[in-house]
């Protein structure tokens, strides 16, 4: 095939199809935001099953609070990606095991401010679409997240990160 005509129809195609190839981006990126969900629930029930120390009491409860609205979020993900076309993953990102009780919460830590820069992001491209729903779902998960991440900090004695100067 004429390498030159196969770029023509592909750039016609677009055209005909602009929204197609977002829409698709967006199911890419949530299935991106599952994995990490699940993450995020197979990380808060072990780490709240092995933080030892008396110190640790409180946030080892708040741990297992976590775990639950990481469910939680996780449905809502996975609904919405069906309800886009697309077909949810069963696919966690790794979680880090640590001795350390600091480490453990520390990769919590990270992994939360991670989720809230991505879900801003994903905010953006919901709207870009004219999915105002799944944009308002996604701002209260955000919220929740932000909470997670307060309560994160606070265990480890320091301030909240900062995400992203762009927003939610
Ligand atoms: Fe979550
Ligand atoms: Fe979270």
């Amino acid at each position: 095939m004429d390498p030159q005509e196969s770029e023509t129809e592909m750039s016609d195609r677009k055209s005909k199809h602009p929204n197609k190839k977002a829409l698709g981006d967006l199911i890419d990126a949530l299935n991106e935001d599952l994995a990490r969900e699940f993450q995020a629930i197979i990380a808060y029930t072990v780490y709240s099953n092995t933080l030892s120390g008396a110190q640790w009491m409180n946030i080892a409860g708040e741990l297992k609070l976590h775990a639950a609205e990481e469910l939680q979020h996780a449905l809502i993900i996975a609904d919405q990606i069906d309800y886009l076309g697309g077909m949810p993953t069963a696919t966690p990102k790794p979680v880090k095991l640590s001795k350390k009780p600091e480490d453990m919460l520390r990769f919590d830590l990270d992994n939360e401010t991670e989720t809230i820069g991505n879900y801003s992001r994903r905010v953006k491209q919901a709207e870009a679409l004219g999915h105002y729903a799944l944009a308002e779902k996604l701002r209260k998960i955000i919220a929740q997240e932000q909470e997670h991440q307060h309560d994160l900090a606070t265990a480890l004695g320091i301030d909240v990160p900062r995400v992203l100067a762009e927003g939610a």
